[in-house]
């Protein structure tokens, strides 16, 4: 992929078990859950998306509320969180339950911002609280209600006359971002979803090849697969690029909620380079050996800086002066890499062309389909999250009483 540039050293061929389950991909039926790749190719369901936002986009929102967590809000937060700066229109995130924060964004809520509500399930009891609490406080603004059909939230948007949009039954949370889910939030503040999608389905046709030379999720999931056998069982993505820290954190939940299960999975944490450097880059360097890293990183910045030496600067630091931002920041990036090759510490590196709707399509859509590689090599099933479910059983059970 010209935008997305991948390496990694993988010392083992990928086994044949996983190759042909790559070519099962391929055609997988509507009732599957990994139907969650053909979702962007669903014409049918894109035109329902681009009508609905365009409509709501006309009334000309001040801003779009999203209610929704996890699986129903991270895929949103992400894409949102880096492409913004390119002129969206605002929307307000409300997941977990935090009435200071709540507050903030009553604040900032009039009687044109749309409310969306995101819940898959219909009944997860943050969502349902902020939504009441928001509804209350504005009971005249248009909301859009975004779930499963028939789900208790979908008959009671039904009943109220409010426009409900379908979650495809079988796709489950974190892997939705690319259906109504993420994309109609998104559209409706102005991200162009098109371009998003196209970016998705480049990286869908080639992270779906059984070649595995060519293919990207295939061995990026063979290389944190191949360490964790060895012990390196905490998986860091050490991203280059604050605006993609929320990038970050949507991939900490498809590892872990995707592959956290039967005894087994990966611990995924998320770093910010350079400052992380700062605070957590001794314990890279010299703490234990239990972690697989894979570098993220931006090729082309847009803005960038020169480093001026009219205050003669180069007496602080030398060599600095008269370079640019974006070489000083690939200075230590290459230095952090070769300082983790002199440690022998493994790690991959993946650089985007750019900050766009393409790329950000692109790299979500390998780190879905690296998960689901993933969940085969480590035999769990990555599409539920049973001990997620076991946790909202007894937080019922305490309210009901
Ligand atoms: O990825 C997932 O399936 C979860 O993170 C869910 O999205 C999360 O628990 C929220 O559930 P719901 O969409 O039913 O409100």
């Amino acid at each position: 992929m010209q935008d997305l540039k991948f390496s990694a050293e993988v010392k083992s061929a990928p086994p044949k078990a996983l190759l042909d389950y790559v070519k099962s991909l391929k055609t997988v039926p509507a009732d599957d859950p990994r139907s969650f790749i053909q979702a962007s190719s669903d014409e049918k369901m894109m035109a329902v998306i681009f009508e609905a936002a365009n409509r709501y986009r006309g009334f000309n929102p001040k801003n779009v509320v999203l209610i929704g967590i996890g699986g129903s809000n991270l895929g949103a937060l992400a894409i949102y969180s880096a492409l913004k700066q390119k002129g969206a229109g605002e929307i307000l995130f409300v997941d977990t339950i935090d009435s200071r924060n709540l507050e903030r964004i009553l604040g900032k809520i009039d009687k044109t911002s749309l409310i969306v509500i995101v819940s898959k399930s219909g009944t997860t009891a943050e969502t349902i609280a902020n939504a009441a609490a928001i509804l209350d406080r504005f009971p005249g603004n248009k909301a859009v209600a975004i779930t499963d059909a028939g789900s208790k939230l979908w008959r009671w948007a039904e009943k109220r006359g409010l426009e409900h949009l379908e979650i495809p039954k079988a796709v489950g949370g974190r892997f939705s971002t690319f259906t109504a889910v993420g994309l109609f939030p998104l559209a409706v503040a102005g991200i162009d979803i098109k371009k998003l999608i196209i970016g998705v389905k480049k990286a869908t046709d080639v992270c779906l090849l059984e070649d595995s030379s060519q293919n990207p999720a295939l061995v990026s999931a063979l290389a944190i697969y191949e360490n964790y056998k060895k012990g390196q069982t905490i998986y860091d993505l050490f991203i280059f690029e604050p605006d993609l820290e929320m990038i970050g954190k949507y991939c900490r939940q498809l590892i872990g909620e995707s592959l956290g299960k039967d005894g087994k999975g990966i611990t995924p944490t998320v770093s910010i380079g350079t400052a992380d450097l700062h605070s957590v880059g001794q314990l890279y360097l010299g703490g234990p050996k239990d972690k697989f890293t894979t570098f993220l990183s931006v090729k082309n910045h847009g803005a960038d800086f020169v480093i001026p030496n009219k205050t003669s600067i180069a007496e602080l630091v030398p060599d600095l002066a008269e370079k640019k931002f974006s070489e000083a920041l690939a200075a230590t990036l290459n230095g952090v890499k070769a300082a983790y090759r002199k440690k022998d510490l493994p790690f991959s590196a993946i650089e985007l062309a750019e900050i766009s709707e393409g790329t950000i399509g692109a790299f979500l859509a390998m780190k879905m389909l690296e998960t689901v590689y993933l969940g085969k090599l480590l035999n769990v099933n990555a599409f539920d999250q049973p001990a997620v479910e076991s946790y909202k059983e007894e937080t019922r059970k305490l309210l009901s009483k």
